[in-house]
């Protein structure tokens, strides 16, 4: 076992003298850093928070929860939450029924009253007020929004499971270890595409390959840099780019436990180290094609008929719904259609006029939740579309949906066709 330094305040939290909630907070945070030999604590300047749907959490987790803000816990950093189940304000008109309505009300009350601000998306970063800096310690529970932020920004955080992540916001600390410390942040694999990568779609598809292929490990892609176009300054507007990696993100975390990749020439610390970041035992993958990983996320060939299409996994930033409502105007839809976003971006895109337009055409552009953490079976969906590595990987195990994968414009084609073709 390590020598766990605290400072006098982390002390007074275990001590209870910030109260019963702070000290459970610590006593989680104090048995990370044992389990993971961490020296000290960090202190965090957000968190992010994952496990939010009922759907997920159960009765244990509302009584836990509950428990836990009763019993005084107030978060000390700015700290916000995943999607959940069902968009507020909505889920009546969607046919959720109160049985699940109700004690997800629970949870968002729960969170609420521990100071948590109810944002409900999976993509802090695109938020003007919460975008991290490089260098900023963090305590992020959502994969993709980790791996985002980790590789794109260059912030740090590991992979925090739901309770971490809230005891982390209660004290304001999390354990030094993983992607805290430089030695871990290093390169472990080589991976070099010969092939083309040139829709959010496809980065989707690589992601299915290299994270099947590393699994927690630490990809470097020496030539992707071609296949993107230059990141905006403002991170939080989305853009080509940023829409590519965050899907890359997404679908490593998902089909391996990838939270850090390196673009040689492109992210920020591939920019300053180069191949110093690259361990001297790196092995080599090389990515011929990606056949293979449409075979097997495009699972259902037969399938034409879609109950619904959703774009956006993660929450579609504001140039993908820009996207969406540039093919959509003037159209008529003749299948459901999501484009699953966070409160905040739906309301940058409604001051722009995209959401009119989708909505003219007959879509919904959905804030608070999506399609893995929603009760589609409740909502009478049994059949989805989507150009979303990850949702194509999740969809199916957590909604017991059928699913067609392809770009944007292929899966926008069966929302008007109303078949996929
Ligand atoms: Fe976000 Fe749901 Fe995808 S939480 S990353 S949109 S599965």
């Amino acid at each position: 076992m390590t020598d766990l330094k605290l400072t006098a305040e982390e002390q007074t939290f275990l001590d209870g003298d910030a109260g019963a909630g702070a000290r459970r907070a610590m006593e989680i945070v104090v048995a990370l850093a044992r389990i993971y030999g961490a020296g000290d604590l960090v202190p965090v300047k957000h968190v992010q928070i994952a496990g939010v749907s009922y759907k997920n959490l159960g009765d244990a987790g509302v009584a836990f929860l509950s428990e836990w803000a009763a019993e005084g816990a107030r978060v000390r950093v700015p700290t916000t939450l995943n999607p959940m189940g069902m968009e507020r304000g909505r889920w009546e008109s969607w046919g959720i029924k109160p049985e699940f309505a109700g004690p997800q009300l629970s949870v968002l009350d729960a969170f609420v009253k521990m100071g948590v601000t109810p944002t409900m998306s999976c993509t802090p970063y695109l938020f003007p007020d919460y975008a991290p800096r490089r260098g900023d310690a963090l305590a992020w529970a959502e994969s993709s929004a980790v791996a985002f932020a980790n590789s794109v920004i260059g912030a740090r955080s590991n992979r925090e499971g739901g309770p971490s992540a809230l005891a982390a916001a209660i004290v304001g600390r999390t354990a030094r270890y993983g992607y805290h410390l430089d030695e871990n942040r290093m390169a472990d694999t080589v991976v070099e595409i010969g092939c083309p990568v040139r829709s959010v779609a496809d980065f989707g598809a690589l992601s299915y390959i290299v994270g099947k292929a590393v699994g927690n490990g630490v990809p470097w892609f020496s030539d992707l840099a071609p296949w993107l176009p230059p990141l905006p300054a403002d991170i939080t507007l989305g853009g080509p780019a940023g829409d590519r990696l965050k899907t890359l993100g997404a679908g490593l975390a998902a089909y391996g436990a990838v939270a850090l990749y390196h673009v040689a020439g492109y992210t920020p610390e591939a920019l300053d180290s180069g191949e110093a970041l690259l361990r001297r035992d790196a092995r080599r993958l090389v990515i011929h094609d990606l056949d293979e990983a449409y075979r097997v996320m495009d699972a259902d060939p037969d399938l034409r008929k879609i109950d619904l299409v959703t774009i956006g996994c993660p929450h579609a930033s504001l140039s993908e719904i820009q996207q969406v409502a540039e093919y959509l105007r003037g159209k008529t839809l003749a299948t459901r259609l999501w484009v699953t976003t966070a409160e905040i971006t739906r309301r940058r895109a409604g001051e722009l006029g995209f959401v009119e337009v989708i909505e003219a055409a007959g879509g919904e552009v959905v804030a608070d939740t999506c399609a893995v953490v929603a009760p589609m079976q409740m909502l009478g969906v049994r059949t989805m579309a989507t150009n979303a590595g990850k949702m194509a990987c999740y969809a199916p195990m957590h909604s017991g949906v059928r699913m067609r994968f392809g770009d944007v414009e292929q899966c926008l084609d069966a929302a008007v066709s109303g078949t996929w073709r």
